[in-house]
């Protein structure tokens, strides 16, 4: 069977894989599973200085599998998915992000608990919890809107506006962007840089840059909650149903 996430250590860096493009490197619980037991281990290992997460083929990742929110809801605090974001939001290490194509959900909301967010010119990054009778998730109704403003966070939350890479990096969402073919290069370059910096500086640094810790953990189980509640609702049923079979959502 395919490894959908691939993890490797090396120059002490933590890689991290999206690795399914047949789905658009959607995320299913195994892969949220995958990435937890990583990013666990990472925190705990001395010899891990910084985790790099990229995507396979030519798309960051869809976000959440829609047929697991369908047919198996990620509901509560054991949800491998909550405790993927439990780990963004606890990370000691420092994250840098490759997004190396489309970033959709938390795809999108992923980056605002990085510290460098490269991303590739053909990047688009969208986040329609709205048009998936959802609410945002990863504080992102906290964080998004704090980094770029309502009214330019009402367009992507609410209308579910898709954000080139250029917008992106004019709102401060990403650090820079590079050409396609550049971009592995300059995230392993700027990990690598990062896991020879003084470890204890560099997490105190990241510690102090996320001084409201527990600010954003409130409004994270906040939106889990009301996420969890939308995930049965019969409005989430049609906006999926209508995805796979490729049609409009009627909400009525
Ligand atoms: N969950 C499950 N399957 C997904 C998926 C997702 N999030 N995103 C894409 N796929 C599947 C499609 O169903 C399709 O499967 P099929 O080949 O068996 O029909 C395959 O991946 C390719 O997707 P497709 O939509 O044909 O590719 P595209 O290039 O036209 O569009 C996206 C790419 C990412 C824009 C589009 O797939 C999309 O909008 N996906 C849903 C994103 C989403 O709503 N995520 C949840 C956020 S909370």
């Amino acid at each position: 069977m395919t490894d959908h996430i691939l993890t490797e250590i090396r120059d002490r860096v933590l890689h991290i894989t999206f690795n399914r493009p047949e789905k658009k490197n959607a995320l299913t619980h195994a892969m949220y599973a995958k990435m937890v037991d990583a990013m666990r281990a990472a925190d705990e290992d001395d010899g891990v200085r910084a985790i790099l997460f990229t995507g396979a083929g030519d798309v960051f990742t869809s976000g959440n599998d829609l047929a697991d929110f369908r047919d198996t809801p990620p509901l509560g605090a054991d949800a491998p998915v909550t405790q993927f974001l439990g780990c963004l939001l606890n990370a000691k290490k420092p994250l840098v992000m490759a997004v190396n194509g489309i970033g959709v959900g938390i795809g999108l909301t992923m980056l605002l608990h990085a510290d460098i967010v490269y991303a590739s010119e053909n990047a688009v990054l969208q986040a329609p919890f709205v048009d998936l009778a959802l609410v945002p998730e990863a504080a992102s109704s906290l964080l998004l809107p704090r980094l770029v403003g309502h009214a330019k966070a009402a367009e992507i939350f609410m209308l579910g506006k898709r954000v080139s890479a250029d917008e992106a990096y004019t709102m401060g969402l990403v650090s820079q962007v590079f050409k396609a073919d550049e971009l592995a290069a300059a995230a392993g370059k700027a990990a690598l840089a990062l896991a020879k910096k003084a470890p204890q500086s560099l997490q105190l640094t990241k510690k102090l840059m996320r001084g409201d810790r527990e600010v954003v953990a409130a409004r994270m189980a906040e939106e889990g909650k009301l996420f969890g509640e939308r995930l049965t609702s019969p409005e989430l049923m049609e906006a999926i149903m209508a995805f796979m079979q490729k049609r409009e959502p009627n909400f009525g």
